[in-house]
């Protein structure tokens, strides 16, 4: 099959399907309190998509090129029943691999199961180690305890190799970053830092809060040398290294200081319903109603196909020269358009 590509010669490859909005921490650069409390209408359960209808849109892209799906939300596990989902899309012609970011709260019993239904990998969202820390940044008294209990049943499980994402922000978490790379350090498991980006509209975003990459990569090697790794393939958003005393890896997804737009082949599906070719979209394509309304799957094809092809995004590289801000519309929260 020759692949789609869009007007920036870019296949597509990856899907991220966010199953839920929800999420049962606050992380303040993701879901703040102040916006995402109490009163704050979350999508009904008659919006969302269903198992039967994600599974749909998942064989419409598939014939499209995609071949990998990444589960994400807000916090997958509270979708009941995930491993159902994950059952039918494994089951699927052409898929080559399931993984799943979550904040690990809830994955130490649902590991094995998920495993089980044909998941290959998860994602484990922990910011700190340190207690204090950690509920300051998930605004929760969710104990560190069961994030960490999640990894390790992840990995005893078979859904490896897991890897930990930190999201690092300037004089909140940056002090850390060594403790967290010493904890996982000659482990399987494999710790990412993360530039905090500006998604959305909520989180009050400064670009002061963000940490270069150079600097994480700089204060991790003068405390146990590092060499570089190649990317693992062609798309892959975390540049690799490796601690020279045979500790494992550590990886750095630069998006701010060195956007990987260029080999971008993700698309989105929101819980909702609706396609997305950017995590900064402003404005999506509603699958959900051509699923609902009767579309045959040639249409869906057809109507996947020609939002990839007319596909220009590169936020992430324009981001400096736009700071004045000429975009119309509101900017999407990570939590409704996937991690
Ligand atoms: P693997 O490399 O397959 O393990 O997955 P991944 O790194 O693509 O997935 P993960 O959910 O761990 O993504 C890590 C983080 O990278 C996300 O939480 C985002 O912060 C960032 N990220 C992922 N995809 C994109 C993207 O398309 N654009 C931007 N700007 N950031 C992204
Ligand atoms: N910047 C960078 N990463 C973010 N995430 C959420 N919000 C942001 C942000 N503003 C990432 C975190 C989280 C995943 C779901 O999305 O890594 O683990
Ligand atoms: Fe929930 Fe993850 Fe967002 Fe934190 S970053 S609020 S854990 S979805
Ligand atoms: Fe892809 Fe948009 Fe992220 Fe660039 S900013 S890497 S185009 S999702």
């Amino acid at each position: 099959m020759t692949p789609i590509l869009d007007r920036l010669n870019r296949p597509l490859h990856d899907v991220r399907i966010s199953v839920t909005d929800r999420c049962n921490l606050r992380c303040g650069y993701c879901m703040p309190r102040s916006v995402f409390g109490e009163g704050f209408q979350f999508l009904p359960h008659s919006e969302l998509l269903s198992f039967e209808e994600i599974t749909r849109v998942c064989q419409a892209l598939l014939a499209c090129g995609m071949r990998r799906v990444r589960l994400t939300g807000g916090e997958p596990l509270l979708r009941r029943d995930l491993h159902r989902l994950v059952a039918m899309l494994a089951a699927l012609e052409g898929i080559e691999e399931i993984s799943m970011t979550t904040n690990g709260t809830l994955l130490r019993s649902k590991a094995a199961i998920l495993k089980e239904a044909g998941l290959s990998r998860v994602t484990v969202s922990l910011d700190a180690i340190d207690e204090k820390v950690f509920q300051s940044m998930s605004d929760s008294r969710m104990p560190i305890a069961k994030v960490l209990a999640g990894i390790e049943e992840a990995t005893a499980a078979g859904l490896a190799p897991v890897k930990v994402n930190v999201v690092v922000r300037r004089g909140v978490n940056d002090h850390c970053v060594l403790d967290l790379a010493e904890r996982f350090r000659g482990r399987p498991e494999t710790v990412r830092f993360i530039e905090y980006m500006d998604v959305g509209e909520t989180n009050d975003w400064r670009a002061d809060e963000v940490v270069p990459a150079s600097e994480l990569i700089a204060a991790i090697n003068a405390r146990w040398p590092l060499t570089q790794v190649s990317r693992a393939r062609p798309g892959e958003v975390a540049s690799r290294y490796r601690y020279l005393d045979g500790a494992g890896e550590v990886g750095f997804i630069h998006s701010i200081s060195q956007p990987f737009c260029g080999s971008c082949d993700r698309i989105r599906l929101s819980s909702d319903g609706k396609l997305y070719t950017c995590l900064f979209a402003r404005s999506g394509h509603d699958l959900r109603a051509a699923v609902r309304s009767g579309a045959s799957d040639a249409q869906l094809v057809r109507e996947i196909e020609s939002i990839w092809r007319g596909r220009v995004d590169r936020y992430s590289e324009l981001r400096s020269e736009r700071a004045g801000g000429d975009e119309v519309g509101r900017r999407l929260e990570m939590s409704y358009i996937g991690g």
